[in-house]
């Protein structure tokens, strides 16, 4: 009988990820190398993608740098047609480019909000309805596995647009795993707080303690946390799993950020 471990293999896939120049996405590429898997590496800053695409090149696979900024409809498009091009096929999308620091909402204007929006929803639902229908042409099924944030969980103040961001991410995942069975399955990950450059743009000593104290298990995330949970929604392992909303965030049950109300 064959190991359950071969059920997490990607042998002679191909998988997408955006925003795997750095962080979360970074982590993500390699571990699909490490399955098996080809990988496109796409991002906006060409030469953090080429040390990426070097390192699942170390690992025996084929990388694609392609340089997309995923709020750009044509780039998108360009993104999943030289995928399919170059590798023949795609298996796998991770819609990792996303994000959104805390803003007090009363300092958001609609345009900030719908730019989050646009970030964090749009462009994933883009390049999941460009990616679908490649998958099933060329694998006969696909995975999709989207990266969301325990902010689009708990409502938290100063996050409106990235929780609301989230959190209807969350509910595009389970929506398009209705659509796009029992081709193509679509989940999503809810990170808790991670230790990579988005973070660091706002960590301080303070902030850092207080997501220690709300978080059960007494660290932060690393982005290799996040990336097995990935590669186990990618590969044959969650066969079974689709419209499904993982938390890899330490078990928080509230936000474990605080940020002040507004004060009128
Ligand atoms: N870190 C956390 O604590 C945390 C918690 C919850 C959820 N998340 C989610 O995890 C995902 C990754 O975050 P991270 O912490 O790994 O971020 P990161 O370390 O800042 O990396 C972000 C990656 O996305 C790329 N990127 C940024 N804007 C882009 C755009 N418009 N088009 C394409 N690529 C773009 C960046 O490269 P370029 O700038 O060169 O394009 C970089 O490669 C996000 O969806 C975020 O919301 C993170």
């Amino acid at each position: 009988m064959k190991s359950i471990l071969d059920r997490f293999r990607l042998d002679e896939q191909v998988a997408i990820v955006t925003g795997s120049g750095r962080g979360i996405g970074a982590a993500t590429a390699i571990a699909m190398a490490d399955a098996g898997a080809d990988v496109v590496v796409s991002a906006r800053t060409v030469s953090d993608l080429e040390q990426v695409a070097e390192q699942v090149r170390e690992r025996g696979r084929r990388a694609l740098v392609v340089e997309c900024d995923v709020l750009d409809e044509e780039q998108r498009r360009a993104l999943v047609d030289r995928t399919v091009q170059e590798f023949g096929r795609l298996d796998v999308l991770v819609n990792n480019a996303g994000g959104s620091g805390p803003s007090p909402a009363l300092d958001t204007s609609v345009e900030d909000f719908e730019a989050v929006f646009r970030f964090n929803v749009s462009s994933a639902f883009s390049l999941s309805c460009l990616s679908a229908p490649r998958m099933v042409e060329t694998a006969g099924k696909g995975a999709i596995v989207n990266i969301s944030s325990v902010a689009g969980r708990f409502p938290q103040p100063g996050f409106v647009s990235y929780g609301v961001g989230k959190a209807a991410l969350d509910f595009m995942t389970r929506s398009l795993a209705q659509d796009f069975a029992p081709r193509v399955r679509a989940n999503a990950i809810a990170v808790g707080s991670t230790l990579t450059s988005a973070l660091e743009n706002f960590m301080n000593d303070d902030l850092e303690r207080a997501m220690l104290a709300n978080t059960p298990l007494s660290r932060l995330g690393q982005p290799e946390d996040v990336a097995a949970c990935v590669l186990f929604l990618a590969s044959p392992a969650a066969d079974y799993v689709t419209g499904e909303i993982y938390g890899v965030n330490g078990g928080v049950t509230r936000s474990p950020v605080e940020m002040p109300r507004a004060s009128f």
